[in-house]
């Protein structure tokens, strides 16, 4: 593996599709032993998530119910933060066990404000599935339920992950090299 160029920016290799798919693998499994006596809905949030979800749907071993939503955020005129609207919830939420499936929680906002969102369309249960993990940026109070890798604080792209637009189609994940 060599180290790639996206827009201006440098990135080396980090983590092999191979390392990946061992680290899906196992999330699966702990999954399905969570929830294997139920069919949990797993809700992929895009972009980020769709190589992940396609991976990890196909080592779950039980039957689930797939959908994705899309968050949109924006910075209000006011200083007071982000909103964050979140596209394609059905009200086929309630009362059901749902996994949220993240590519990738850095500060926590984002699981948050979603996990917020959810609550309140009154699932049996709600957990929160990410690929990776930066403990060293995540600012949240509550734990991240279940957490397939954890990374060091830095920016990464590949399966599924892009800077500026690129990236999500690699394989391979890549950390940016700081210049
Ligand atoms: P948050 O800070 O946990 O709210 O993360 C917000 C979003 O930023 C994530 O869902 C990703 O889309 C993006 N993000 C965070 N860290 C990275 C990274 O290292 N590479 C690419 N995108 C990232
Ligand atoms: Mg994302």
């Amino acid at each position: 593996m060599e180290a790639i160029t996206l827009h201006d920016k440098h990135f080396s290799p980090y983590i092999t599709s191979d390392e990946i798919k061992t680290d899906v693998k196992k999330l699966a499994e702990r999954l399905f032993s969570d929830y294997g006596h139920t069919t949990p809905l797993f809700i992929g949030v895009l972009n980020g998530s769709f190589i992940f979800m396609a991976d990890l749907l196909r080592e779950y071993p039980g039957p689930c119910e797939v959908s994705f939503v899309k968050v949109r955020s924006y910075s209000g005129t006011q200083s007071s933060g982000t909103v964050t609207e979140v596209i394609g919830l059905s009200d086929r939420v309630k009362d059901r066990e749902v996994v949220l499936i993240e590519d990738i929680v850095d500060t926590g906002n984002t699981m948050v404000a979603l996990h917020n969102i959810f609550e309140g369309h009154e699932p049996a249960g709600l957990k929160v599935a990410t690929l990776f993990f930066k403990p060293e940026a995540y600012k949240q109070n509550i734990p991240v339920d279940y957490v397939a890798r954890e990374i060091q604080n830095q920016f990464i792209v590949g399966y599924g992950l892009d800077y500026d637009g690129l990236g999500r189609n690699l394989p391979h994940v890549y950390k940016i090299i700081e210049s």
